[in-house]
């Protein structure tokens, strides 16, 4: 794992932004995981940027989110498809037919998640896997005490990613749903390579215990530390509980390919 402390939470999207982009270049059939959440919207409005500005193609690529709400339309303001379509999929030249997320409105929900599973192994797997982290520890909606091995599936929602998430229903938890479709955390460890943003002074414990703490599946963010190319970024008031900064920044700065674009502001 590699932890990239960043001065800003914009500059932490912007350099997740830059590391999308450098792989979509080098690839352009990227099987791109994605996330949703308000962590993300930094990342998709620096990608749609670079996508006028630099002509930055997305024409190619497949995509698959992470999880979607069971019983929400696709057109339901608060549903994943909605918020994918405005954040991202509006603003880039992306073939929607390309563009994966569970169906959290099919008929028969079990039958659904090995579909969606089938259709990233069709695609090839994921290349490169975004990601970021719950209150409570979740990666997708992979909930406190979800197997480390487990696949797509139906997932109850905790009280505590009620409470988060509860913004996007007007406020009002009741109004949520209590279920979702979510990739496993089995399904995000094969991905080939993970990218976890995670900005602001109260995700700093959990942060904390997910990098640096035991591997449990208390916290299912902790299952990364399995994986072998995984990087997390932060910005400076989520890494406040690191036990480790100087060292992540001693590797940030000798060691990693980003380190050279350290004082630039566009990165
Ligand atoms: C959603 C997802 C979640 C979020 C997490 C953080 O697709 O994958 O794990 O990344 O709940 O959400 P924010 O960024 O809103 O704090």
């Amino acid at each position: 794992m590699e932890v990239i402390i960043r001065p800003t939470p914009e500059r932490a999207a912007l350099l997740t932004a830059r590391i999308i982009a450098a792989e979509l270049r080098a690839k352009p059939d990227l099987v791109l995981g994605l996330a949703t959440g308000a962590t993300m919207e930094g990342v998709y409005t620096a990608l749609a940027a670079m996508h006028r500005s630099e002509g930055l193609d997305f024409s190619h690529c497949s995509t698959f989110n992470l999880d979607e709400y069971i019983g929400l339309a696709q057109d339901h303001p608060s549903s994943y498809h909605e918020y994918m379509r405005q954040h991202l999929f509006s603003r880039v030249n992306i073939n929607r037919s390309r563009a994966h997320l569970p169906d959290g409105m099919a008929a028969d929900l079990d039958a659904e998640c090995p579909r969606y599973e089938e259709r990233i192994r069709q695609a090839g797997g994921i290349d490169l896997q975004l990601l970021g982290i719950g209150r409570d520890g979740h990666i997708g909606f992979n909930e406190p005490l979800s197997a480390l091995r487990s696949r797509t599936r139906q997932k109850a929602l905790t009280p505590a990613t009620l409470a988060q998430n509860a913004r996007y229903f007007g406020g009002d938890a009741g109004k949520m749903p209590k279920r979702a479709l979510t990739m496993g955390v089995g399904t995000i460890l094969e991905a080939r390579r993970c990218l976890m943003l995670v900005v602001g002074a109260n995700k700093a414990e959990i942060l904390a215990r997910a990098v640096e703490g035991p591997i449990t599946a208390m916290v299912t963010a902790s299952a990364l530390q399995l994986h072998p190319a995984c990087r997390v970024i932060v910005d400076e008031a989520a890494a406040a509980s690191l036990e480790g900064q100087d060292y992540y920044r001693w590797i940030f700065q000798d060691e990693c390919e980003w380190g050279a674009y350290r004082d630039d502001p566009s990165v």
